[in-house]
């Protein structure tokens, strides 16, 4: 059987918004092209241009390159599940954000919530460059946190797995290639999430 290279998911929209949002899915096995350090520089600059409450900026990104020491030391803070299918990666990221204002060491309330606009940012312009990006909860963070010698005023929040689209399903175990092969993708309806009035719980 010839080998799948991209795999076409659908996306049924209720309304029509920009193809690179729509086509975007984050991937658990990618290309074997290797993510050069300029690419890698580009992502991050899609991220440093990310709105932020008070222009703090408060995401910190831990990078490494498949082939490096760096990969090889993210690769060990994953927890067992994500390294089953991270290990097809051409990157590895480990994510943090500092708790705390510059100014006066009061708590920045909406760090973690800039840290997801610079993410989404990041994965809007890996889509747009052919590369897949899989963020992910499954982290050993208080190893991260040491191993990586964030201080106590940081919090390590999650990794990420990128890659070029184009690696081959059949390499993944086979739930996960079940998952991978699935076309059809879902969401909430609108009505769940947003209110032209109260906010109403789920009946
Ligand atoms: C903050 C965050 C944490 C996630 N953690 C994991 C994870 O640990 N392992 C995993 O395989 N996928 C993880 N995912 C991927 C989500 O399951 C995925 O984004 C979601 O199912 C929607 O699929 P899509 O990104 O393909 O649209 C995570 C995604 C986000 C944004």
């Amino acid at each position: 059987m010839e080998k799948l290279t991209t795999i076409q998911k659908i996306t049924p929209l209720d309304y029509p918004v920009l193809d690179n949002i729509k086509n975007r899915w984050s991937p658990r096995n990618f290309a074997e092209t290797p993510i050069t350090e300029e690419k890698v520089k580009v992502l991050l600059e899609a991220g440093r241009w990310a709105p932020s409450a008070s222009n703090i900026q408060p995401w910190r990104v831990i990078w490494g390159i498949k082939g490096t020491e760096m990969y090889d030391r993210i690769f060990d803070c994953l927890d067992e599940f994500n390294q089953s299918w991270a290990v097809n990666s051409q990157m590895l990221w480990i994510n943090a954000f500092k708790k705390t204002m510059e100014k006066n060491e009061k708590e920045n309330f909406h760090a973690l919530h800039d840290l997801g606009l610079f993410m989404g940012n990041i994965v809007q312009q890996a889509h747009s460059m052919n590369i897949g990006v899989h963020q992910m909860a499954g982290v050993q963070f208080k190893k991260a946190q040491k191993d990586f010698h964030f201080p106590e005023d940081y919090h390590v929040t999650t990794a990420v797995a990128f890659g070029y689209f184009g690696g081959d399903p059949e390499d993944l175990p086979d739930d996960l290639k079940k998952q991978e092969l699935e076309k059809m993708r879902e969401r909430k309806p609108q009505q769940e999430f947003a209110f032209n009035g109260n906010f109403k719980d789920k009946k």
